[in-house]
């Protein structure tokens, strides 16, 4: 992580991006859209971020996430729900926060440098799991409970 990040810092960077996001979706009611914007601004603002980007729940293959608009290498196309920590947070509507995905089991791999990662469901304001927001770092252990309040109150904000 940015080192010289404090937890303060840190949070106050989760609010000004949160407002930064805001700004520039409003009006825009495509999920895309906006769910390209908020994977762009909040990947080049922090980082600790490596990869960062939406799996879709998909209607046409409903035991399957498909990716989304993204930030970072090329990402896996596919993840059965309920596999990886991806399917885990679909399955559970729980944000995941694994330190270490190499001992998480049934991690998937899209990209060996990831070390540790962050996924927050996406609900729509009737409860329907409409997506999860994936985020991984290349270093052991960069995410916190900042991170999951900062993320979570972001997505709830756009999609609910
Ligand atoms: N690490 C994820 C897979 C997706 S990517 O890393 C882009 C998982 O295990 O769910």
């Amino acid at each position: 992580m940015d080192e010289m990040m404090t937890a303060v810092e840190k949070k106050q960077r989760y609010a000004d991006v949160a407002k930064e996001i805001a700004a520039v979706i409003d009006g825009e009611d495509n999920l895309i859209a906006r769910m390209a914007t908020v994977s762009n601004i909040l990947h080049h603002a922090f980082e600790h971020y490596f990869w960062t980007g939406f799996y879709l729940v998909d209607p046409n293959r409903p035991g399957e996430l498909v990716i989304g608009p993204y930030q970072g290498s090329l990402g896996c196309l596919r993840i059965p729900v309920e596999k990886g920590v991806c399917g885990t947070a679909a399955a559970t509507r729980q944000t995941q926060i694994v330190d270490d995905v190499h001992a998480f089991a049934g991690h998937i791999a899209c990209d060996a440098r990831a070390q540790s990662e962050i996924v927050v469901p996406v609900l729509t304001a009737s409860g329907e799991l409409i997506a999860v927001l994936d985020v991984d770092s290349d270093q052991k252990a960069q995410f916190d409970e900042t991170d999951r309040e900062g993320l979570e109150c972001i997505i709830k904000a756009c999609f609910s």
